[in-house]
């Protein structure tokens, strides 16, 4: 097994570093998780009266790298229990899963399809039965198509398609799981969907910014439909936060715009009850009276995905004015290019911590790279292994200086389908072997498991 020894540090430059000190400021009860989403790993895209999300359409419009879909993804949908068994074996407390919206309420409203509600019973059976806490999110960006077709996020019924939805999520399965999030990362999807020239033809100013507000209702409203029906729910919501630098002085005002947009415009609604000021205009004529404070339900903690900062560069033909610009040279970057700079992941912790005051809990933080089996049939993924060791020493800083982080869940478990990108990118703990669908544990999955080991035996 190409497993290393989680007591002691290889990484350069850090040779006396143990992992010890890495977990030493986390407070007990800390929650060691690993996480995933429907699109991105179940597959069975026709199977059991699912019906199309939007991503199956941009799939079949040619919009991924290669033209690959995720008709098929890693066969989770068949494979739950062999998957819920590598969770078991990784040694986590929690799993992070989404529903497929579509795969429950094929329509995205009306009846619901029981095939598809019986799928996640089974599923979150299997996790409570691996004594592994499920914690659900409602939507990782799977939006039914048909409710796409009528005006998706842009249409304010949408929120209470939304509430509706979410109300039959806590019913079913609310006596089983009592963490829910109701959105992953909001601004990345209407942003990269609606903002940035965007995935709709017609997207404009107008567009983003209904979509934002009604993206912002739908929360409020699914956090009193899970308050209704759950009883002792823990509810938040998971954002991409992090630090916009300017990639020059003269980005600086763009910065700010990439701020507001990036980071702010849910947590604040939601958190603060007020959108960040530099939107509020734009805002304005899709307010109506109580939103705001229908949107800041009270959260019981903030859910945070941080991989790298975001380097900014003005641009005067750009919807915002701004746009997302290389790292300067001498960043390092992983393989698919993402800047790695852990001091800005404890920055965002800090900051958020400080901002919103609520318990924070690290919903997704990995790697992303082009793993390959080696000739014995494994990998070795040592520069996984020293990200993942560098970003969880941040978060270490982070706790130190006092911010309330409760948990950490390494994305993902399985490599899957990278959105856009499909499968080049591998961000699992697990290789998949695609053809086979076979699953083979990576070094760093060993590597993971041991820091749990060893962080949970010193807070016991
Ligand atoms: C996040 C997404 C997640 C995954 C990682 C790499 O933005 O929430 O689904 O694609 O990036």
């Amino acid at each position: 097994m190409p497993s290393r020894d989680a007591g002691e540090s290889t990484r350069p430059g850090l040779a006396c570093r143990t992992e010890a000190s890495i977990v030493e400021s986390l407070p007990t009860g800390f929650v060691w998780g690993v996480s995933t989403s429907s699109f991105q790993i179940e597959g069975a895209a026709h199977e059991g009266g699912r019906g199309a999300s939007v991503w199956d359409t941009y799939c079949e419009e040619g919009r991924v790298a290669n033209r690959e879909t995720a008709e098929v993804a890693c066969d989770h949908y068949h494979r739950y229990l062999e998957d819920v068994g590598l969770i078991r074996q990784l040694g986590v407390q929690a799993y992070r899963f989404s529903i497929a919206w579509p795969r429950i309420v094929p329509l995205g409203r009306g009846a619901p399809n029981e095939a598809g509600l019986d799928f996640y019973d089974r599923l979150i059976d299997a996790i409570l039965a691996a004594d592994i806490e499920p914690w659900l999110c409602l939507y990782h960006w799977d939006l039914p198509q048909a409710l796409d077709d009528l005006g998706g996020w842009t249409n304010r019924d949408c929120a209470g398609w939304f509430a509706d939805y979410a109300a039959l999520v806590a019913a079913r399965y609310g006596s089983r799981v009592k963490r829910f999030a109701t959105f992953n990362e909001p601004s990345i999807f209407t942003l990269f969907g609606l903002g940035f020239g965007g995935k709709r033809a017609t997207a404009d100013s107008v567009t983003l910014h209904a979509a934002i507000h009604h993206i912002n209702l739908a929360h409020g409203a699914a956090v009193r439909a899970l308050r209704a029906h759950v009883t002792g729910a823990s509810i938040g919501a998971i954002h991409n936060y992090q630090p916009c630098l300017p990639l020059s002085p003269a980005d600086l005002d763009a910065t700010a715009v990439c701020d507001a947009y990036w980071n702010r415009a849910y947590p604040d609604p939601q958190c603060l009850g007020c959108y960040p000021e530099g939107m509020r205009t734009a805002i304005e004529p899709h307010l109506q009276a109580q939103d705001l404070s229908n949107i800041a339900a009270p959260l019981d903690w903030f859910g945070i995905n941080h991989y790298s900062p975001v380097f900014v560069k003005t641009d005067p033909t750009a919807m915002l004015g701004f746009t997302s610009g290389q790292a300067p040279p001498g960043v390092p970057l992983t393989p698919n290019g993402w800047p790695i700079m852990p001091a800005c992941f404890r920055d965002a912790l800090e900051r958020a911590a400080n901002r919103y005051r609520l318990p924070i809990y690290v919903m997704e933080n990995g790697f992303g790279g082009f793993d390959e089996l080696d000739e014995n049939a494994q990998v070795t993924d040592v520069k996984r292994i020293d990200y993942l060791r560098a970003y969880i020493a941040a978060m270490n800083a982070a706790a130190h200086a006092a911010a309330d982080v409760r948990g950490y869940f390494v994305w993902s478990l399985l490599d899957n389908f990278e959105w856009d990108a499909g499968y080049g990118v591998r961000f699992g703990l697990a290789y998949v072997d695609y053809p086979t669908q076979r699953r083979i544990p990576k070094a760093s999955f060993h590597w993971y498991r041991n820091l749990i080991n060893l962080a949970r035996k010193r807070s016991a």
